[in-house]
Parts: structure tokens; sequence; C-alpha cells
């Protein structure tokens, strides 16, 4: 898929945060370290436009990128990420406020991408994202992230138990290898172009 343009928008805590330009809008969540704003930058084909790090909790805010695919603009959004046990409890529920408001209240939101780790089991967390997001009635899809972590063998094996647990298809990508890209990139547009 041909990105002609990325680039960063705007960082947000709140919807008076959030862009006026109403575009349609993918968004991307999971624990923290799971390779969100890793993926952004995948898709995005700009290395570092998204800040990315070892350390866990490094995304605090809803950050906005405005692409343009096809001459045409929308936005994919970075949100911060859940679960992080060593951020404190307080900054934990905040993180946790600012990003189930933005899911509710985003009138722009097309689709939001959960990214669960390929290594490990779905955590309740994850779980209880996926079936809050189905609750709230917001389409959403289930990618495992790290592919290039295991062996080709063990990514089925895992896609398989991840797929039990969520109850839904699961795709697998690597950003460092690019693996699984077009295929998201097809959802991911898909949701951005429908009518
Ligand atoms: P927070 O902003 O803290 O919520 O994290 P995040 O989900 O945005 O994760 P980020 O993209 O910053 O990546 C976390 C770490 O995982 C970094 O060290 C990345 O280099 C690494 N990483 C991300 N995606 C992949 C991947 O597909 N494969 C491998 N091997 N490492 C990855
Ligand atoms: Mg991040």
């Amino acid at each position: 898929m041909n990105v002609t343009n990325a680039q960063f928008v705007t960082s947000a805590a709140d919807p008076r945060g959030y862009p006026e330009l109403s575009l349609p809008e993918v968004a991307f969540v999971g624990r923290s370290n799971v390779g969100k704003s890793s993926l952004l930058n995948t898709l995005m084909r700009r290395k570092g436009l998204v800040k990315t790090s070892s350390t866990p909790g490094k995304t605090q805010l809803i950050n906005f990128f405005e692409i343009q695919v096809a001459q045409r603009p929308y936005h994919l959004v970075d949100l911060p990420g859940y679960g992080y046990a060593k951020v404190p409890e307080t900054e934990r529920r905040r993180w946790q406020e600012r990003i189930e408001t933005y899911l509710t209240e985003r009138d722009t939101l097309r689709l939001v991408v959960v990214l669960v780790d390929i290594r490990h089991p779905p955590s309740e967390k994850d779980h209880q994202m996926v079936q809050w997001l189905d609750h709230v009635g917001r389409d959403l899809l289930v990618v495992a992230t790290k592919s290039d972590k295991l062996s080709r063998s063990k990514v089925q094996q895992s896609c398989a138990r991840i797929r039990k647990v969520m109850g839904r298809p699961v795709m697998a990508v690597s950003s460092p290898k690019k693996e699984g890209i077009p295929p998201l990139w097809k959802t991911v547009l898909e949701a951005l172009t429908a009518p």
C-alpha cells in the first residue's frame, strides 16, 4: 500500500486536544511494550516518526498521525499502553481513562487494532479489552506482534492459541522483518475507506 505522506499531527490527553479535522481513523491499542509504536512506523514506512522504547510506558498521550493514501488523508492513532505494572496505580488509572474516553467518544474511529505479544498467552487485560470493545460496539482486529521471535511452526501454534482465547481471527506481524504487513494494511485501508 502506498503511503505517500505521513506526519505527526498532535498529542492529546483528552477530547479537547483531539484534532479538529475529522478524518477516518484507525487506532492501535495493547499492553505496554507490545510494539504499537513500532508497528505504526512500519505501516507508515517512516522510521522514527513514532517514538519507541524498550522501556514500557513510552507512549503516555494519544498521538495522532496523518497519512495520505491514493491522495486521500486519514488518521492513524497510537494509544498509551495499558497494564504496565511499574507505573504507579494512579497514573495507570489516568491512562486507562484516557484510552477509554477516546475509544468510546471518538466518532471518526473506524477500527481498533488490538495488539498482543505472540510469545505469550493473551493477558486478562487483553481479553477484557476485546470484550469491552465488543460491548461498546467497536470493530476490532486482533494482531499478534513480534512474529520474528518465534519459528514459523510456533507462530502458527501461538496464533491458534490466541484465536481460541480471543474467539476471533488473528494476524501475525513483525515490525523489523515487515512480515504480515500487506494483509494488515488491506484490513486497515478497508476500514478507512468504507462508506
Ligand atoms: P508503549 O509505548 O510503552 O506502550 O510501548 P509500545 O507498544 O509502543 O512498544 P514499542 O513499539 O515502543 O516497542 C517496544 C519494544 O519492542 C522496542 O524495544 C521495540 O524495538 C520492540 N519491538 C516492537 N515490535 C517488534 C517486533 O515486531 N519484533 C521485535 N523483535 N521487536 C519488536
Ligand atoms: Mg508506544
